[in-house]
């Protein structure tokens, strides 16, 4: 009996002292190696991700099986990446945490294969992937055998995309092919100057276009999050980013069949808001800041904001409307007029397919004077770019709701999920102008003979510039069409919007049958 339990004991130990080894990474030195770059390790990034106690390890004892160019002495378990799964807020998530203490963090076959193993289960069970991404990419000792480590994840993450959430978190190098399961995913998010994406590093653009650059510079988390669009966050540091993904995962759900997150809270339907009556100036080439209407409707004025600091002409993110997750599109007057252009259509195109994928309803402020002239939009595609934008309102089959503060012209009147591309509700404000063109191009345009042949030219187009506004530019002539559901008073715009959201609860809409669509890419 003894005997027994002495064996028994013994071979306890033994699968504690193999944990153990897991546990340990690459060892304290490259442990500390990786703080003194103010970096946390693998480990702690999901301790400090998943509620306490929650997070339940696979594959701990993974290693690589290669004998390539000495990787026979470095044996590591986990094989580089930590997998497993837990809660967060309560929901249930896979996630994946490179370990750059073990080789880099470098990826090759295991590694990939445990990755794909808790993409596979997340399919099947209809809950978020998150990456925690911190790699010098391929393994080069195991050559093609990383590449196709590689590809496997991203037939996961293109097979997953609008099934599940997938969130990527880039917490340290992240570079050459590599960078495209993140790019698959949902939302981007970067570290300021611990992390960098690029297909081809520093190095080889010199070579190439004698650009001398950092990696900073060429990828780094501001660039990404400003200039290409690429993050949908830059943070300051690595627990800034874990508490931004717990923050978005309370806006979505867990799988394309769930419903948009609801949680009460006690911010109340009927709350008027004054101030939103005298928001918009009266001049129409005055700017405001359009997120003050968001703040002032949202449940709490909490607003999540994404891709903030890409494309400010249009503004995105998530806020709750009586406790409901619900995503905003907004044109932003505060920046180029709240013009629509290549950047803005996309950053507005991409985030209405998440939402629609994802059953959160989509509400829509529209203040926008048309597309941005100029041949720069033009040789970059103006044309396919915004057919983008149109492509994913028209396609989206959540509810959809808008609400026209002020100019509503030409193309982006159409767009801006109009009625005609399945609008369910379109309030305008008493501020509202719908019209193909504001006044004085319009008047240019059809009063042209009169105007040139009037004594007082000036004068002349004054008149009719005043006699075109009191005509048309209000929102009543839409409204005489059913164009516009309803005028409302601003200040009531939260009630109405939680009313009519409500309304829509139950709504069923569907595209008809086929394999895909063919956006405009
Ligand atoms: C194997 C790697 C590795 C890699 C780093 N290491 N990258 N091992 N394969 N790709 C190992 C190092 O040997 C070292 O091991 C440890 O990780 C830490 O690396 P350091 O260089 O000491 O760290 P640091 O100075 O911080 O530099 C990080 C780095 C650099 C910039 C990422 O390591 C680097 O340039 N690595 C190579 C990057 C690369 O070219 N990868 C392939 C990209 S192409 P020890 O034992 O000393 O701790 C690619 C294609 C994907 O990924 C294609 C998909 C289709």
């Amino acid at each position: 009996m003894n005997n027994n339990k002495q064996i028994i004991d013994e071979k306890i130990k033994k699968m504690y002292d193999l944990q153990s080894k897991a546990l340990a990474g690459g060892g304290k030195d490259r442990i500390e190696a990786q703080h003194s770059k103010g970096k946390l390790s693998a480990r702690e990034r999901i301790d400090m991700l998943v509620d306490s106690g929650t997070f339940r390890e696979i594959d701990m004892l993974v290693h690589h099986h290669s004998n390539e160019f000495g990787l026979d002495k470095q044996v590591f378990y986990t094989d580089g990446v930590v997998t497993g799964y837990g809660n967060i807020n309560g929901q249930k998530v896979f996630v994946y945490s490179q370990d750059f203490t073990i080789l880099g963090g470098s990826l090759a076959a295991e590694h990939g294969r445990k990755i794909c193993k808790i993409m596979d289960m997340a399919m099947k069970v209809g809950c978020p992937v998150i990456g925690l991404n911190d790699s010098g990419g391929a393994r080069v000792q195991e050559g093609v055998i990383s590449l196709g480590a590689y590809a496997d994840i991203f037939l996961r993450n293109t097979l997953a995309s609008g099934v599940i959430p997938q969130i990527s978190v880039i917490m340290g190098p992240c570079a050459g092919g590599a960078v495209y399961s993140p790019a698959i995913t949902d939302f981007i998010i970067m570290v300021k100057k611990s992390s960098y994406m690029f297909v081809t590093g520093p190095k080889v653009v010199k070579t190439v276009t004698h650009e001398d650059l950092t990696s900073e510079d060429l990828g780094g988390a501001d660039v990404h999050a400003s200039k290409s669009g690429v993050a949908h966050f830059a943070v300051e540091n690595d627990v800034e980013a874990l508490d931004l993904v717990k923050r978005i995962m309370s806006f979505i759900p867990a799988n394309n069949v769930d419903e948009s997150p609801y949680s009460d809270n006690d911010d109340p339907i009927d709350r008027a808001d004054e101030a939103l009556n005298y928001i918009v100036p009266a001049n129409p080439n005055q700017p405001y800041d359009m997120r003050d209407v968001i703040h002032k409707i949202a449940d709490q004025q909490d607003f999540l904001e994404v891709h903030k600091d890409y494309a400010q002409n249009i503004i995105v993110g998530f806020i709750r409307l009586g406790g409901r997750s619900t995503g905003v599109i907004a044109n932003q007057p505060a920046v180029l007029a709240g013009v629509l252009d290549i950047d803005s259509s996309k950053k507005a195109a991409r985030f209405i397919r998440f939402c629609d994928a994802f059953n959160i309803p989509i509400l829509t402020f529209e203040d926008v004077p048309g597309f941005m002239p100029g041949a720069h939009q033009e040789w970059n595609a103006i044309i396919t770019n915004g057919a983008k934008l149109l492509y994913a309102y028209c396609e989206a089959t959540v509810p959809k709701i808008t609400v026209i503060t002020r100019k509503a012209y030409g193309g982006a009147y159409d767009v801006m999920n109009s009625k005609h591309i399945r609008g369910d509700f379109n309030f305008a404000w008493p501020t509202s102008e719908l019209a193909v063109m504001g006044a004085k191009g319009a008047v240019e345009i059809i009063f042209k003979r009169e105007i040139d042949s009037a004594d007082n030219s000036e004068a002349k187009e004054e008149e009719l510039i005043s006699e075109f506004t009191e005509k048309f530019a209000n929102p009543y002539i839409a409204a005489s069409y059913g164009y516009i559901d309803e005028v409302i008073e601003p200040k009531f715009t939260r009630q109405r919007l939680i009313e009519a959201f409500n309304m829509l609860e139950n709504k069923v809409d569907r595209n008809p049958p086929k394999k895909h669509g063919n956006i405009p890419l």
